[in-house]
């Protein structure tokens, strides 16, 4: 560029920048699921199902699976949990489901923790996670198994074992999704159940907010 082409540095007139908001606090409610949550736990799903090698499902979930699925562990009496924020949106879910169908497991459960990517990485995997332990014992569950892929699962691993899980197994290869093959790490918790189990009928007729409650600074 010669010099005579150089134009005085253009001045922008000034305009009013808006008043600097202090980012909201991370805040959540964890609460046992209700029927109206299942769109927004199908939609949270789908996402790591079609994005993510953390679940070994390769076709999104439907509405009707989740609904009969939702029936069924409402029948056992297994606990099912969302974290909501403060407009009810729900951030994530956890739940636990039989580990195996013949019934002398059936104090033994398989749990699943899924956040929107949003809410992920802010203690939220945590509390839930806690919440789903605590409310497993109050249903006399005796065992919580974890299966996590051992690929890309990282947050899920560290997240089991600050429970308290501990890995009792791996198997190379059982799985394959997106053209590879995939393996599990299995971690176990023993609980502490605190009360004897109910019938599943007298189980089910609760829906109630737990006492749990937190709010956390954004990004900690
Ligand atoms: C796994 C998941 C539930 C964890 O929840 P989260 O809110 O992101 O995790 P938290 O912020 O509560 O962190 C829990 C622990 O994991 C660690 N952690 C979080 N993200 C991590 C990552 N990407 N890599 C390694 N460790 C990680 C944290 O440091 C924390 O450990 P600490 O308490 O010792 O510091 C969440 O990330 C998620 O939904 N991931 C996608 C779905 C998924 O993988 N589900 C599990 C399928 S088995």
């Amino acid at each position: 560029m010669l010099e005579s082409e150089y134009q005085p540095r253009r001045r922008l007139p000034r305009q009013p920048l808006p008043p600097t908001q202090p980012e909201p606090g991370f805040a959540f409610e964890i609460r046992r699921a209700g029927p109206e949550d299942i769109p927004d736990i199908r939609e949270i799903y789908n996402h790591y199902v079609t994005n993510s090698v953390v679940t070994f499902d390769e076709k999104p979930m439907t509405i009707r699976a989740w609904k009969t699925k939702f029936a069924f562990l409402r029948k056992l009496g297994h606990p099912m949990l969302v974290a909501v924020s403060p407009s009810e949106q729900v951030l994530g879910y956890a739940l636990v489901q039989p580990w195996r169908p013949r019934s002398g497991y059936r104090f033994t459960v398989e749990n699943a923790i899924y956040l929107r990517p949003a809410s992920t990485g802010k203690g939220l995997g945590a509390a839930l996670l806690d919440s789903l332990i605590s409310a497993s014992e109050e249903a006399g569950l005796k065992t919580i198994i974890a299966v996590i892929s051992d690929s890309g699962a990282e947050a899920s691993l560290a997240l089991h074992e600050r429970a308290g899980f501990v890995e009792v197994g791996r198997m190379g290869g059982v799985g394959f999704k997106f053209n590879r093959s995939l393996g599990t790490v299995t971690l176990q918790k023993t609980l502490k159940p605190n009360r004897p189990r109910k019938s599943p009928e007298s189980e089910t007729k609760k829906r109630r907010t737990l006492s749990w409650r937190r709010s956390k600074p954004s990004g900690a």
